[in-house]
């Protein structure tokens, strides 16, 4: 954020044609970011949304304390209406909803200042977590694992580096990796448009599969463990995540390969009991009717055809081997639960 007057972000709907990036002066405009997925994955939406806050911390200097807080907090409402499911949005917003009732008394450039702190804190806090997953997950998984990974949890989804991926760079780095499979995440194609271009920029042995290939590579014995990342975990291990990751939960239980999830403390929903209190994102049509590919658009179903397009599904924790955070793993299929955790 130079001169903490802009949020600058890679727009990812154009990935991977191009490389361009946006200079948000307002935060309507990071709401709008978030909503479009120019900015996507749990930890990033949350990071996105801070320095969002910051933005209207600004458009707020001339209020005194009360409406200041009064308004900040109606701006961190709406941010999180945008996405409901990630967790991380509802978390970075709470944060700095309490930071700036904090400060809430100073004037308006000292409040500025001083959110943009904490913006820049949780944004740097969420690297080091992923660094720290990154190792804790690498360690779990055996030398040559061949990894299959679903959707973006990258460093595009994250302050950095990246949880799944993360994993996956931790390993790298341990000459541990064999290779790695992404699929392409339909409808957005998160894993063909942005995880096979991040691995591929960072010279990773990544092949790009369609999702319904899955089976047959775990057939063929040509993967050895699934890592994925999360939006929301629930208290007792279930598991909030892209589309298509409860399926690839199936698949992995039936061939005997472990599941495991990297998300930092911040996809941790602890007043979630279970997955059924997660609430799921639905997505419009055009997602599913429609093939997208940065500013092209190809109708590829008939008109008016009816779609079901939820964006997440729960993995039911018995088929997750592992849950890594920052604080640790849990082992949600043995029964272990996520408040073990906590501070
Ligand atoms: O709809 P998206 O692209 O925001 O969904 C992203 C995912 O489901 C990721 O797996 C999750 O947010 C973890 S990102 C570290």
């Amino acid at each position: 954020m130079p001169g903490d007057r802009v949020v600058c972000l890679l727009d990812q709907r154009l990935l991977p044609r191009a490389e361009h990036y946006e200079l948000l002066s307002r935060w309507e405009q990071v709401a709008e970011a978030i909503q479009t997925l120019a900015v996507r994955g749990a930890p990033a939406i949350g990071i996105a949304a801070a320095y969002g806050l910051v933005l209207g911390a600004g458009a707020l200097a001339e209020k005194d304390a009360a409406a200041f807080v009064a308004g900040f907090r109606e701006i961190g409402e709406t941010l999180r209406k945008t996405r409901p499911t990630a967790v991380n949005l509802a978390w970075a917003a709470q944060r700095m909803e309490t930071a700036a009732a904090a400060i809430a008394g100073q004037p308006g450039a000292a409040r500025t200042l001083a959110l943009a702190k904490e913006a820049r804190a949780i944004h740097a806090e969420d690297v080091a977590a992923c660094r720290r997953m990154g190792q804790l997950g690498a360690d779990l998984l055996p030398s040559g694992v061949n990894v299959l990974t679903h959707c973006n949890a990258g460093a595009l989804a994250t302050g950095g580096y990246g949880s799944a991926l993360g994993v996956v760079r931790a390993l790298r780095s341990a000459h541990k990796l064999g290779r790695v499979f992404a699929t392409e995440t339909r409808p957005l194609l998160q894993g063909a448009r942005l995880t096979a271009w991040e691995l591929m920029r960072d010279g990773v042995n990544v092949t790009l599969v369609a999702d319904s290939v899955a089976a047959t590579l775990m057939q063929r014995g040509e993967v050895s463990a699934v890592v994925v990342g999360a939006d929301r975990l629930a208290r007792n291990g279930d598991v909030a995540n892209k589309i298509g990751t409860y399926s690839l939960a199936c698949l992995a239980a039936a061939h005997n390969l472990p599941l495991v999830v990297a998300a930092p403390w911040s996809t941790v929903d602890l007043e979630a009991a279970t997955g059924d209190a997660i609430p799921i994102e639905m997505r419009t049509s055009d997602e599913v009717t429609h093939v997208r590919v940065g500013d092209d658009s190809v109708h590829s179903a008939p008109d008016g055809v009816r779609t079901f397009n939820p964006a997440f599904d729960v993995t039911p924790a018995r088929l997750v081997h592992a849950i890594v955070t920052e604080r640790g793993v849990v082992r949600p299929s043995k029964g272990e639960t996520l408040d073990s955790l906590k501070p």
